[in-house]
């Protein structure tokens, strides 16, 4: 483990990170790893499970029923909504409030640290051996939701909270999440400050890569590749031909991962040596897009992709004109300017 100095010029930070990549390349071990190394640090984080195999809570140590047991944030949109519309005049009730609506004036904003009722409806607070962190889960993905129906999106209450969110100094938000064609239409890709797109070193791992990386270049999305279960030089070859300057660190077999999988966990701090020092390397790449932050592009991306899901569906659902919903002078910010009276 890298020592945490209190002192360190990086100790600083607050950061929204993604973890994408196909179903069964590690997104979920590589998310809970890196949560865990946040929390031996002692930054604060809150951790979402928003992949569509919800384990992020048994990597992170949960038993069988403290994970079944989580609130699904899905089953707790209505209250959501509600408490984030707040006295927003641009959105008349929460039913026309969809995944995209964006904060205006009147709304109320998350923060990673404070309580409020989201937190109080769907977080769970987890203990690691570092520290705790806060524990959200959008719940079982149904049929429906891998459609391409977007008003059925699983992912819709995370969207909102990220659209609300701002982190303080810090602090993390870390989402371990699907690649889908979903997060792309929604625009949740663009939600993060840095993605962490994990692939295995084989053909379809880095096919994933390649279609996210086609999107993230569009809208100047921090895409960084961690390679995962390489085992020789020749994966090494391979994904660093395939990725090139993307590619930013690899992982290889742990054992202390399978360790914990038989139910046999070890303190952290036996994390293999390398991996703990890739998992540096991933704190060390979030913090250096740190200065590139830009809340008017982060507001005017999610107000461009709440225009296109009005157009596209949400008008029809919802029977209003939601591009009305847009409030032309609101930018979310680090620390929200005081609002008029
Ligand atoms: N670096 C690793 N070392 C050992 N086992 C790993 C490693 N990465 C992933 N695994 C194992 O591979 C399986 C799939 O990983 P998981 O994180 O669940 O993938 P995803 O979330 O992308 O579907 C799990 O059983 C996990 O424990
Ligand atoms: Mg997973």
């Amino acid at each position: 483990m890298v020592p945490f100095t209190a002192s360190a010029r990086h100790t600083l930070l607050n950061m929204k990170i993604a973890f994408v990549g196909k179903g069964g390349s590690g997104k979920t071990t590589l998310s809970s790893l890196f949560i865990r190394h946040l929390a031996a640090r002692g930054a604060p984080v809150v951790a979402v499970d928003a992949d569509i195999n919800q384990h992020l809570g048994a990597a992170l140590g949960l038993d069988e029923d403290e994970a079944a047991g989580l609130p699904a944030m899905g089953g707790q949109l209505p209250l959501i909504k509600e408490y984030l519309r707040g006295s927003n005049p641009r959105i008349a009730s929460s039913d026309t409030m969809i995944k995209t609506t964006p904060p205006g004036e009147g709304s109320r904003l998350l923060r990673l640290q404070e309580d409020n009722p989201v937190y109080e409806a769907c977080a769970r607070s987890v203990a690691l051996d570092g520290g705790r962190i806060r524990l959200l889960a959008t719940g079982p993905f149904t049929e429906s939701d891998l459609g391409v129906a977007c008003y059925h999106s699983k992912t819709g209450a995370v969207e909102l909270c990220l659209n609300h969110l701002v982190d303080g100094r810090g602090e993390f938000m870390v989402v371990d999440m699907t690649a889908g064609s979903d997060s792309f239409a929604s625009g949740m890709f663009t939600r993060f400050d840095m993605t962490f797109l994990v692939a295995e070193p084989t053909r379809k791992g880095v096919s994933v890569y390649r279609q996210y990386k086609e999107y993230a270049r569009d809208f100047g999305v921090p895409l960084k590749v961690v390679g995962n279960k390489v085992q020789s030089e020749d994966d090494l070859d391979f994904l660093r031909q395939q990725a090139g300057e993307d590619l930013l660190v690899t992982v290889g077999h742990s054992d202390w991962v399978r360790a914990m999988e038989k139910g046999r966990a070890r303190p952290f701090a036996e994390l293999e040596e390398p991996n703990a020092r890739s998992l540096e390397a991933l704190y060390e790449a979030a913090d250096a897009v740190y200065e590139q932050r830009d809340w008017e592009r982060y507001t005017r991306q999610m107000v461009h992709f709440h225009l296109r899901n009005a157009e596209s569906w949400g008008n029809a659902k919802t029977g209003t004109d939601l591009a009305a919903q847009v409030d032309p002078s609101f930018i979310l910010r680090e620390e929200p300017a005081p609002q008029p009276a």
